[in-house]
C-alpha cells in the first residue's frame, strides 16, 4: 500500500487536516466527502480536499532536551516547558527515551513500538500519525517504549534519520516539537540531535559536575560538525535550584561551555507529586507552573532571535 493510500478514522484524519474533530466532522458532511458515512477517510482524498489547510502548516522549531547525565531534569523540563507552550501553541512531546517515562504518565495502556514506524533493520518505515495520541488541547505526545533500546547499531547511512524522516510529514503541524532524550550517548541520542533545530541542556545544580558539561560540549560540538549544522545550541537550564548563594559561581562554571537560560528551575515538591499523580503541572501547583512558563518565554525569545 503507497502512503497516500492510507485511511484515517475521525480522529487522525480531523489531525491530518489540522482541525478538531467536531469542526472536521461538520465540514466533510457539508462538503459529503468521501468517508462522511463510513468515518474512514483516504489520506489522497483528505490531501485534496483540504489542500489549502495542509499546505499552510507552521515553521516548527524542534527542541532536543538533553543530558547525558541521569536525573537532571530532561523529562521533567521537557513534560512541563510542553504544558507550558501548549497553553498558546500547538505542540508534540517525542518520548525519545527507552525508559518511556514521559509516555508512562499519559498512558497506562500497551503502546504500539516505534521501533515498528522507523525503517529500522530492514523494515518498512511507516506513518506515525496513527501513533501520536492527543493527550490535551494543542498537546501530542508521541510514545516510546523499552523496544527503542533495540536501536542501538547503524546498518545503513539513513538510520542517523530515522527520527528526522519519521516526523518529516507531520512536522508543520506543530509549532514546537520537544524531544525528551536519553541519558545516553549513541544512536537514539544522535536522531534525536539530527532531527533537531535546537537543544536545551538540563543541569541539575545539586550534583554538578563540570567534567559532565564538557563531555556534553563536546558532544554537541560533534553533531554540529559532522551531521547537523543547523543544530544551535539554546543553552543550559538550571534544574532543582535550591538559594541564590551559589547561583553566580555556578553559572559562571557552566557559561564557559554554554550560554545560560535567565529563568532557573526551582527545586519543588511538587514536580515528583505531579509526577506520581499521572497529573499536569497547571492542577497541582500554579507557582512552579509560572516558573515554566517563564521558561517558556525565554525559549520562544530565544528562537525569535536565532530565526530573525
Ligand atoms: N525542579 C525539580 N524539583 C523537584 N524535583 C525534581 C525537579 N526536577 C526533577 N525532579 C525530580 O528528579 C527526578 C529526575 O528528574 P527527571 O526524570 O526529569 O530527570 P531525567 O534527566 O529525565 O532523568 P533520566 O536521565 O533518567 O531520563 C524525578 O524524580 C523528578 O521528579
Ligand atoms: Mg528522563
Amino acid at each position: 500500500m503507497s502512503k497516500l493510500d492510507a485511511v484515517f478514522d475521525l480522529e487522525e484524519a480531523s489531525k491530518f487536516v489540522g482541525l478538531n474533530p467536531v469542526d472536521f466532522q461538520k465540514k466533510v458532511t457539508e462538503l459529503k466527502i468521501p468517508g462522511w458515512k463510513t468515518g474512514e477517510f483516504k489520506k489522497s482524498i483528505l490531501a485534496k480536499y483540504f489542500e489549502a489547510n495542509i499546505s499552510e502548516g507552521y515553521d516548527s522549531s524542534v527542541i532536543a532536551v538533553s543530558n547525558q547525565k541521569g536525573g537532571e531534569g530532561k523529562t521533567t523540563i521537557s513534560l512541563y516547558l510542553a504544558e507550558a507552550l501548549a497553553e498558546n501553541h500547538k505542540v508534540l512531546l517525542i518520548d525519545w527515551d527507552p525508559q518511556a517515562n514521559a509516555t508512562q504518565l499519559f498512558l497506562n495502556d500497551d503502546v504500539p513500538s516505534i521501533m515498528d514506524y522507523l525503517g529500522y533493520r530492514g523494515k518498512k518505515p511507516k506513518d506515525i500519525m496513527p501513533i501520536i495520541k492527543n493527550v490535551s488541547e494543542n498537546f501530542d505526545l508521541l510514545p516510546s517504549t523499552l523496544e527503542l533500546a533495540n536501536l542501538t547499531t547503524p546498518y545503513e547511512r539513513d538510520d542517523f534519520e530515522l527520527l528526522k524522516e519519521a516526523i518529516l510529514p507531520i512536522r508543520s503541524s506543530y509549532e514546537y516539537i520537544i524531544i525528551d532524550c536519553p541519558p545516553s550517548l549513541g544512536l537514539i541520542l544522535e536522531n534525536a540531535l539530527i532531527c533537531a533545530d535546537y537543544i536545551l541542556v538540563p543541569i541539575q545544580t545539586r550534583a554538578f559536575s563540570l567534567q559532565g558539561i564538557r563531555d556534553l560540549h563536546e558532544t554537541i560540538q560533534k553533531i554540529q560538525r559532522k551531521a547537523n549544522q543547523r543544530l544551535k545550541l539554546l543553552g543550559a537550564v538550571l534544574n532543582q535550584f535550591e538559594g541564590q548563594k551559589a547561583l553566580a559561581g555556578l553559572a559562571e562554571g557552566v557559561k564557559k561551555y554554554f550560554p545560560v537560560f535567565e529563568t532557573v528551575i526551582q527545586r519543588r515538591e511538587s514536580i515528583p507529586q505531579a509526577q506520581a499523580r499521572m497529573s499536569f503541572l497547571a492542577k497541582i501547583d500554579l507557582t512552579t507552573m509560572k516558573n515554566f512558563r517563564e521558561l517558556a518565554t525565554e525559549v520562544k525569545e530565544k528562537i525569535n532571535v536565532e530565526k530573525n
